[in-house]
């Protein structure tokens, strides 16, 4: 019996059930890989590079995309050797619920909620802000009460409308199917891909070198707190390995996916950041559109409404699967009984986990209407970084518990590269600040108290 069997089996057979009837398996290599790049490209790219440069980097910017992209990989790495060990939604709740017991994976998948709900917030929140900046360009001007949080701003905002329209539209296309969202996301990432390789070979033919001249204006210091600030545009890779139980061949196809994505956008990344700090200065790049800036900067205005397109398409894709992961580590844990079993119920005709998802939604929905979100998204990156860390741990403790077990894909230079991954991780966390901690903790808290209140007394193991 395999190591994913005899864990299903631990878990019950209403779980084994579960993973074989319930959730279809419909999603190929490049579907995940595809994935992986819908989450991955969207509000970092689009919107923090620009500040990112301005405000730490400079034109260094570029590497501090290779930094946050070492750390990415290295984390990668660990997260496919287990997705395709144990092949399960939930990710690394699951993998920590495997490796490091109950009580550990209660406060991964808590922490979790920060990585894929709270960004799916802040994207939608940016989202927002793209959309109405379009629609002012066409000269369509929304009232402020309809765009603006009341908690952003109580003199003139009441709720952010949009933001919250998007979320539960691509809540509803998440009920209907798994499927029918990946062909969705397939077009967004066409759209987004497209617009950032014209950006890549129109802007490369404008680059002035004298733009790099002052490379690392805030010396190395700003690369890495650069890199702690746009670690965030990588955020999303991990989100492949929670579709592992809607995959077809998930044990040699969630490494790729992960792996592939994160490749891609790695490269890409790495360019529009050249680029972008070559056909303008840095200093002028602290703006929520830098690379509409930049296309206007030269002489390429017609780019810029098009640019704004490609954003709302690409963050769109990034909160259709943020939302999706979200709702599949929910599912997980309802599984476990960590949460309630309505979490873990299946949609007779979808076959998609329709009531966490819409839980998920709606919260969502709610903290992007009414929140002044901004601030929380450093909690986002913390609370990723953390869940990093645990991943390169579980990898560790897995080779040393169950070297025997057959691992599909093997994470090389075991034990440098989890041990690298763990201290890189505490390295980006240790660059945030420390109202960020602070918010981390009380958030653990609060999960503490939920499992001792309520986890700890239904949990499938008791
Ligand atoms: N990586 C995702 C983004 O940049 C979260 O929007």
């Amino acid at each position: 019996m395999s190591f994913s069997q005899q864990l299903l089996k631990r878990k019950s057979v209403a779980a084994l059930t579960n993973a074989e009837n319930g959730l279809k398996r419909t999603l190929t290599a490049k579907d995940l890989t595809i994935l992986g790049v819908g989450a991955i490209i969207g509000a970092g790219i689009f919107v923090l590079t620009g500040i990112a440069a301005a405000k730490y980097a400079g034109p260094a910017i570029v590497l501090s995309f290779v930094f946050a992209g070492i750390a990415c990989a290295l984390a990668a790495l660990c997260y496919s050797e287990l997705a395709a060990m144990i092949p399960v939604s939930g990710s690394a709740y699951s993998y920590a619920y495997a490796t490091m017991g109950e009580l550990m994976a209660w406060i991964i998948g808590w922490d979790l909620i920060l990585e894929y709900a709270l960004a799916s917030s802040t994207v939608a929140i940016g989202w927002a802000g793209y959309l109405n900046s379009f629609l002012n360009s066409i000269d369509v001007h929304l009232p402020s009460y309809l765009t603006t949080a009341y908690l952003a701003d109580p003199a003139q905002g009441f709720i952010n409308l949009p933001a919250v329209i998007i979320v539960l539209l691509l809540t509803g296309l998440l009920v209907v199917g798994i499927r029918q969202s990946a062909i969705f996301n397939f077009v967004m990432v066409l759209i987004k891909l497209a617009v950032i390789v014209v950006f890549i070979i129109a802007g490369a033919g404008h680059i002035q070198t004298e733009n790099w001249s002052n490379f690392t204006p805030f010396g190395f210091g700003g690369v890495l707190t650069g890199a702690g600030v746009i670690f965030f545009a990588y955020i999303g890779f991990d989100a492949v390995s929670t579709a592992a139980q809607e995959a077809i061949n998930p044990k040699r196809d969630v490494p790729i996916g992960i792996i592939g994505s994160l490749i891609v956008c790695t490269v890409l990344y790495i360019l529009v950041a050249g680029v972008l700090t070559g056909v303008i200065s840095y200093t002028e790049l602290n703006v929520a559109a830098p690379i509409a800036v930049a296309v206007d900067h030269i002489g390429m205005s017609w780019l810029s409404p098009i640019i704004k397109l490609a954003a709302i398409a690409g963050l769109t894709s990034v909160m259709l699967v943020l939302l999706m992961g979200q709702s599949r580590i929910f599912y997980a844990m309802a599984n476990d009984r960590l949460l309630p079993p309505l979490f873990a119920e299946i949609h007779p005709q979808f076959q998609t986990p329709h009531v966490s998802t819409i839980v998920v939604g709606f919260a969502v929905a709610l903290l992007a209407g009414f929140m002044p979100i901004e601030k929380l998204g450093e909690l986002v990156s913390i609370g990723t970084l953390f869940a990093f860390v645990l991943v390169c741990g579980g990898v560790l403790v897995l080779r040393s518990t169950h070297p025997e077990l057959p691992r599909h894909f093997k994470c090389p230079a075991v034990p440098v590269v989890p041990i690298a991954g763990i201290l890189v991780c505490l390295g980006l966390m240790a660059g945030l600040p420390l109202d960020t901690w602070v918010r981390l903790l009380v958030w653990l808290l609060i999960g503490f108290a939920i499992y001792f209140g309520y986890g700890i007394k239904h949990s499938q193991l008791r």
